[in-house]
């Protein structure tokens, strides 16, 4: 039992479990006295690493005793923030000015900013001026401390601002609340030390830290024992896993050690950098019946002079010859990537380079991307910074290229009997459900809401573009 006649532990993470049932005693009361549960509002911009992260909020929320609305007109309401690119900012801004307005309506209501946005000084001091009905403000580094930053802030009537620079803390067994039942992202590492010359992750996520691989493994066997087959492990380079550790192992290592895990059926990890993506892990996917045959490796550019400005570290050859060497070992892998236009000095000839290795690397999909100035990156003060109707309509030819070759590439499973992971209900077809294959392509065939999360035979019957249209085989 949690004593809160007795000072909070100094522990983790029974100090959090402590501010929960004080939480829960506010939610209690509070909802005793208006006659109804409180209520509470997540909403997550960005990457898979943020929902991991909602999914961690969430689970505090619910334990508290708050009970989630899709509503924003919420009395709890959090924004999980993302600022690799600047359109992100300007979206929470403006999302900001519609919450004010419930606030206005609704005085207990309390507001949340957290994420890596918050990361930033300027937005901090932007906050602060312009948007003082916000209550409580923190970064992606005290994530784990969100139920003590919660209690302050139902106790408080101040605005609460608390940011790190920086941690090698990594706090576990804290709650979280999965959104699916049957799949759930599990982080391996947090950070990232490459320092690419337009991002900003390394700045708001700060320096790379591994799990350890037996916390990882415990996560994930507790995750199967409560239905989970599928997992995907997040991190913003794998290949990096583990270098830190005290006792040092690679990723492709903690890949056959997951594998063990029996009930676990499906594996998938993003993201990889093509610099260090080792032999050893070729072996371990071709090898295994659990990793998913799908690779996302970010290209970024396919010109060798703007991958150097841009530090990756490696060029367009060293690219193409990995991407063959895991087409050859895995014929059937789906091989997807990240890939950014109007890097400042990219010229006509440099985009033809990134055409190029699109059309020789031929992409299952490819998310395509503006570049976006980040301030305090190496390039936001490059010259030669490119005019918006340039990068537009390099854009454009791009976005086509890959949409073609996308569509080409999917029709070559056609026929196929395969394995798909059921995940919802159609939105659109009544008495139809959606999956997704180890591949990641996604089927939708007649079937019952009792399938989601089962793994279950299909035949592709025919390629629409992006998805598949499927007949359950063993019904
Ligand atoms: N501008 C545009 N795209 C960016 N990315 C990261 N930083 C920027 C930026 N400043 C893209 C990269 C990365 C993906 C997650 O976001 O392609 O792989
Ligand atoms: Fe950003 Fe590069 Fe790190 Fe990915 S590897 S998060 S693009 S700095």
């Amino acid at each position: 039992m949690i004593d809160l006649n007795r000072p909070a532990p100094t522990t983790e993470p029974e100090r959090q479990y402590y501010f929960i049932k004080k939480v829960q005693e506010y939610v209690k009361a509070q909802s005793e006295k208006l006659g109804r549960p409180l209520t509470a509002n997540i909403t997550t911009f960005g990457c898979q690493m943020n929902a991991r992260d909602s999914e961690k909020l969430s689970g505090i929320l619910r334990e508290a005793g708050y009970v989630e609305t899709e509503s924003e007109d919420a009395d709890f309401v959090i924004y999980n923030t993302c600022t690799v690119r600047e359109n992100a900012n300007l979206r929470v801004y403006g999302r900001l000015g519609v919450l004010h307005g419930y606030k206005k309506k609704n005085p207990n209501m309390k507001i949340a900013l957290c994420g890596c946005m918050m990361q930033e000084a300027t937005v901090v001091e932007k906050l602060q001026k312009s948007y003082r009905f916000v209550d409580l403000i923190f970064g992606t580094h005290n994530i784990f401390k969100f139920a003590e930053l919660l209690a302050m802030t139902l106790e408080s009537d101040r605005m609460i601002i608390d940011i790190w620079k920086d941690t090698d803390q990594i706090v576990e067994d804290l709650p979280n609340e999965r959104k699916y039942a049957f799949k759930s992202g599990v982080n391996i590492m947090f950070g990232c030390n490459n320092f690419c010359s337009y991002c900003i992750v390394p700045y708001v996520r700060g320096r790379e830290r591994s799990r350890e691989a037996k916390d990882i493994v415990r996560e994930i066997e507790a995750l199967v024992k409560d239905g989970v087959v599928e997992v995907m492990l997040l991190g913003q380079n794998v290949n990096s896993y583990g270098k830190n550790l005290e006792q040092p192992m690679t990723f492709a290592e903690l890949l056959r050690e997951i594998e063990q895990i029996d009930g676990l059926e499906r594996i998938r990890f993003m993201t990889s950098h093509p610099k260090d993506l080792s032999d050893d892990l070729i072996e371990v996917m071709a090898n295994s019946k659990k990793i998913c045959p799908h690779l996302h490796l970010p290209l970024q550019s396919g010109s060798s002079r703007i991958l150097k400005a841009m530090n990756r570290r490696y060029d367009k050859e060293k690219y193409l010859a990995l991407a063959k060497k895991i087409r050859e070992r895995m014929p059937d892998i789906a091989l997807t990537t990240d890939i950014i236009v109007g890097f400042p000095g990219e010229t006509e000839e440099d985009f033809q380079e990134t055409l190029d290795v699109v059309r020789q690397v031929r992409y299952d999909s490819a998310f395509t991307f503006i570049y976006s100035k980040r301030t305090g990156t190496p390039a936001a003060v490059m010259e030669d910074q490119i005019p918006e109707d340039v990068v537009k309509d390099r854009f454009d030819r791009l976005l086509k290229e890959v949409q073609t070759i996308s569509k080409e590439m999917s029709e070559r499973f056609t026929g196929n009997e395969e394995t798909v992971l059921v995940e919802e209900k159609n939105s659109q077809m009544d008495g139809y459900v959606t999956g997704r294959l180890g591949n990641n392509h996604v089927v939708h065939f007649e079937g019952s809401e009792e399938l989601i999360g089962k793994l279950i035979r299909v035949r592709l019957d025919e390629c629409r573009g992006f998805y598949y249209m499927g007949t359950m085989l063993d019904k």
